[in-house]
Formats: C-alpha cells, sequence, structure tokens
C-alpha cells in the first residue's frame, strides 16, 4: 500500500474533463467585475461574491495602491511578532464599532479565523458543540482543530427538540452560517437568540454572506434581524461584499484578546498583505457612506430573480443575491453550466456533497456592478437552456431523495431547442 494510492486512483476530474463539461479551476485572464474574460472571450461574470461590486471601486484601488507605496506587497512575518500594522488595527477598530462589538481580530482569512478561533473555542473541556448541518467547511475545520465532535441540527426547530433534553446548557457553544452560501438560505437568528435566552448557550455566527448584503449600511444578517447585540461571536470574511481578502471575528473584548493570544493560525502565519487591509479598510467606507449601492444591488436581484422565476427555474425561494437554478442531477448541472458558458455566461454548478446527492444546483449571484442590459442577456441564455434542457418542476416540499451519482447527461449530446419537454420531478 503506497501512501499516494487514493492519488493514483482519483478519476472524477478526468471523467468530467473528458465529457467537455469540467467546470472548476477555470482560467480567468481579466476582470472588470462583472465581465471576465475566459480562453479570449469576454463573458457576463455570474458566479462571483463580489455582493457590492467594490473589486474595482476606484477608492478600493487606490487605497490598496497606497498601501502599497507605504509598506510594501507583505508583512513578512505573523501580526503576532513583526507584522502587526497600524492598518490592521485601525480596520479592527472600525470593525467593532461597525457591529458593534467591543473588538474584533483581523486574520489572513476568513478560512484561517473561523478554524482558528473555534479550534480554541470549541476546545474546551466539557464544551458541547452543536453545529448546523448546512456550515461552511472553515467551521467544521476548527471542530477538528479543536478535537471536538459537534451535535449536528437542521434548523431552528431541530436544535430546540435537541437542547430539551436538558433545562439549561451553559457549556454548549452553538455554530450557524447566517446565510447558507450555495442556496442563499437565511437562518432565523431570531429564533436561535430566544433558545439562547431559554438555554442559556453561546452563539457563534458566521456572517460571510450577510454581512455587506444585510442592515443597516451592511452590518449583517443580525442588524436586519434586530438581534445583533446577541450574538456572542461574530465571523465575516472581507472576500465577499469587501472586496479583499482577509476575515475577522469580533466580541467581548476579554475573549478577543484571549483568542489574539491563543490562536494559532493567527500567530503562526503571515499578516494580512497591507494592500488586501487598505482594500477591505476602503471597501468598508464606501458600504457605509453609498447607500446607493444597496439600491442597485436590490434592483438588480429583483430583476433578475423575477426573471429566472418567470422562465420556469426554481430558485429554491432566495431573496439573496446568490440565486440558485435547482437542477436536481449532478450531470446536468455540469453540462448546463459549460453550455452558459459557451453562451457568454459564468456560472458554478454546486453538487454532491455541497448539496445532497440528486439536489444539484447551479450557483448564480448578482451585484450592482452588473447592468440590467447584462443581467437580461443571462436571462436569455437561461431561458434558451430552459429550452434544451429539462428544468425540474419541483415541490419543494417534497425533494428527491439522495439518489445514486447520476453522470447521463456528461456524455449526452444537447438535444436540439424545444425538443425536451419540461421534466416534472414528482408528476
Ligand atoms: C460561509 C463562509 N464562511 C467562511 C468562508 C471563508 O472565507 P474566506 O474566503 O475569507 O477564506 C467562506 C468563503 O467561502 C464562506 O462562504
Amino acid at each position: 500500500m503506497d501512501v499516494f494510492d487514493p492519488c493514483y486512483a482519483f478519476q472524477d476530474a478526468e471523467l468530467i474533463k473528458s465529457a467537455g463539461c469540467y467546470p472548476f479551476f477555470r482560467v480567468l485572464s481579466a476582470s472588470d467585475g462583472p465581465i471576465v474574460t475566459i480562453e479570449g472571450k469576454p463573458v457576463i461574470m455570474l458566479g462571483s461574491n463580489n455582493y457590492l461590486g467594490l473589486t474595482h471601486h476606484p477608492d478600493v484601488l487606490r487605497a490598496a495602491h497606497e498601501a502599497i507605496d507605504r509598506y510594501g506587497t507583505g508583512c513578512t512575518g505573523s501580526r503576532f511578532l513583526n507584522g502587526n500594522l497600524e492598518l490592521h488595527e485601525s480596520l479592527e477598530r472600525e470593525l467593532a464599532e461597525f457591529v458593534g462589538k467591543d473588538a474584533a481580530l483581523v486574520f489572513s482569512s476568513g478560512f484561517l479565523a473561523n478554524a482558528g478561533a473555534l479550534g480554541i473555542l470549541a476546545a474546551g473541556d466539557g464544551t458541547v458543540v452543536f453545529s448546523e448541518r448546512e456550515n461552511h467547511a472553515s467551521l467544521i475545520d476548527g471542530f477538528r482543530l479543536a478535537r471536538a465532535h459537534p451535535r449536528v441540527f437542521n434548523g431552528a426547530d431541530d436544535l430546540e427538540r435537541q437542547l430539551s433534553e436538558r433545562t439549561a446548557w451553559p457549556n454548549a457553544l452553538v455554530v450557524t452560517d447566517a446565510v447558507f452560501s450555495m442556496t442563499g438560505r437565511v437562518i432565523d437568528l431570531r429564533r436561535l437568540i430566544e433558545l439562547k435566552h431559554r438555554f442559556g448557550f453561546r452563539l457563534y455566527v458566521d456572517d460571510a454572506h450577510g454581512f455587506g448584503v444585510h442592515g443597516l449600511q451592511g452590518r449583517g444578517t443580525g442588524d436586519m434581524q434586530g438581534i445583533a447585540g446577541d450574538i456572542d461571536i461574530l465571523f465575516a470574511t472581507f472576500s465577499k461584499s469587501l472586496a479583499s481578502m482577509g476575515g475577522f471575528v469580533s466580541g467581548e473584548k476579554r475573549v478577543i484578546d484571549f483568542l489574539r493570544h491563543k490562536t494559532r493560525t493567527l500567530m503562526f502565519s503571515a499578516a494580512l498583505a497591507p494592500a488586501q487591509a487598505a482594500a477591505a479598510r476602503a471597501a468598508l467606507h464606501v458600504m457605509r457612506n453609498d447607500a446607493s449601492l444597496f439600491e442597485k444591488l436590490w434592483e438588480n436581484v429583483n430583476f433578475y430573480r423575477k426573471g429566472l422565476l418567470r422562465l420556469g427555474y426554481w430558485n429554491m425561494n432566495s431573496t439573496h443575491p446568490i440565486q440558485p437554478v435547482f437542477v436536481g442531477s449532478e450531470s446536468l448541472a455540469f453540462r448546463m453550466c459549460q453550455e452558459a458558458l459557451e453562451l457568454g455566461v459564468f456560472t458554478t454548478p454546486v453538487v454532491f456533497p455541497a448539496v445532497p446527492l440528486g439536489q444539484a444546483l447551479i450557483r448564480t449571484s448578482v451585484t450592482p456592478a452588473h447592468t440590467i442590459e447584462q443581467l437580461q442577456q443571462a436571462l436569455d441564455v437561461f431561458a434558451l437552456l430552459a429550452r434544451r434542457f429539462p428544468i425540474p418542476h419541483v415541490d419543494p416540499a417534497n425533494l428527491p431523495e439522495a439518489a445514486e451519482m447520476d453522470f447521463s447527461y456528461l456524455f449526452a449530446e444537447p438535444p436540439e431547442e424545444g425538443e425536451v419537454p419540461v421534466a416534472h420531478l414528482h408528476a
């Protein structure tokens, strides 16, 4: 047995490549935000997390350039030792003030923030961790670092059922995404806070996809639902609305100070690069000062969302800029994304294990930087796909059961337009 045997046996990627619809690691040679260049051809980017479209905002670009001029390109060391910039500290103060917490701690990536913070917080003797079943990989890797074995819950009702085993849970840490990254589903944080008051646990919320989208000036999902002050630890990333890299956790001063001195992913990893920190800070300023960004975002989301629904697609009831297109079959998702790209629209297939087997979807997302014309072009492409491929009309209460991996569409010739009847999964 050679340790490389699993590598040599791995064939999934080759299988999809041989069918001509491998959708991963696509090479972009240029980008202006809503339009990217792939193989020399401009396509509409409908697969990003650039929720405020700020990656090319003049203030953000200028701040990044100035930070390079002032500090150079890298910190060449961790914040703990030689790489702690005034820029990191001011960003932390501004973030903490913005989200209404005592303190914040900035990491080089959101993944490192979640994994590092939970690697410590979930490791306490006797701590019981409850984790939402769709939680992001960085949270799950945090539990792994902590050697914790979380109890998985499926929404607030299920959490309540599990907590009801005891009258109080002062030793419990409940961890959840506020917005689930593949479907745009928003969790009811108010219910979780009611449970928190009843059972006395601590609540850690990952608002990667709600920060910069929900709430006053983008303060996040907790702010939108009126319970921000009840979240014990709030996490968000700079890699989405803030158009940069990096992430932060925020909360009580003594807790954040403890994490500052204990978190291995902060202490033993190089500090967030100056340009990234400055870009995130500038994006935060733009987001706080330009209300028109949000108006444009929601105008675009509404336009695009209604268009998808009119075409007969099921968007899994998402009202978020993430607009999933439910497809069902894994191979159909690969095939449709490939066709969409050839027709000028970049989307991403989401397949098992990111979603249950047989519940594949195409993830699309809208930004304020898209023009209505670009979104209409994208809808025209989806209209064409709807005529070419069987769009499942799904009864949301009755999703398909986990099925065998279905590769039939990978190798099928795409049918001629209009040839395919709409498929009813639950006819
Ligand atoms: C819900 C969620 N949490 C955390 C992260 C990690 O953030 P980052 O991209 O900053 O590493 C992501 C990014 O994919 C995410 O979607």
